[in-house]
């Protein structure tokens, strides 16, 4: 038998996205973002408060880069989802993160996250206390210690993080089950 839930924000798997900025002085800052995603093939968005730190940066810069959270980085993951640059000047200091600046867009790219996209902002629109912003990707940037022979991602090597929002947990991503545009054809 199904249960109603209600209206939840239930979509499984959500992303763990470090969401890297510049301030208009040049500070650098990163929040932890769940509610992300792709919108086509060159391009992203994000869902965040307008309030955040992170907010008045993407406007001032017009730019962000997302690291992808990895097991390895997940405390500083986390930490960056509970404090705020508005509250706590050290933030990135404290997080452990090291930065350098993006090649591509005027925004940091996180060193120890193994995989960066770097983005430059197309549209801000705001909804209630929320703004959804898409952006371009121009660069993706990854270490090579994730990726394969024939330089792809590899998932297990990338050892990616997800936000279960209905328990609170971060769950490991992977393991390879199927092959997309593949197993349906049994189908046919
Ligand atoms: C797992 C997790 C997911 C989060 N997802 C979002 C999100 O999608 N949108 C948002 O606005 N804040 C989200 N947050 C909260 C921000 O990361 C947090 O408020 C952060 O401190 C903002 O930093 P800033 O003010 O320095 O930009 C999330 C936090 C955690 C821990």
């Amino acid at each position: 038998m199904r249960k109603n839930l209600g209206a939840k924000p239930y979509i499984y798997p959500q992303p763990v996205l470090i969401v890297a900025t510049y301030s208009e002085e040049g500070k650098a800052d990163a929040m932890n973002v769940a509610y992300g995603g792709i919108v086509n093939s060159n391009r992203l968005q994000i869902n965040i408060g307008v309030r955040h730190k992170t907010s008045d940066n993407i406007k001032a810069k017009g730019a962000f880069t997302v690291g992808i959270a990895d097991v390895k980085n997940l405390v500083a993951a986390d930490y960056v989802g509970i404090v705020s640059g508005h509250d706590e000047p050290e933030k990135m200091e404290k997080s452990g993160f090291h930065i350098v600046k993006s090649e591509f867009v005027d925004a940091p790219v996180i060193q120890e996250l193994p995989v960066s996209l770097e983005c430059k902002v197309e549209e801000i629109n705001q909804y209630d206390a929320t703004l959804r912003i898409v952006a371009e990707i121009v660069n993706v940037s990854a270490d090579e210690a994730v990726l394969d022979e024939a330089g792809n991602i590899d998932p297990a090597r990338l050892g990616a993080i997800s936000y279960d929002p209905a328990g609170h947990k971060y769950l490991k991503l992977g393991e390879a089950v199927g092959t997309a545009f593949s197993d349906g054809n049994q189908l046919k």
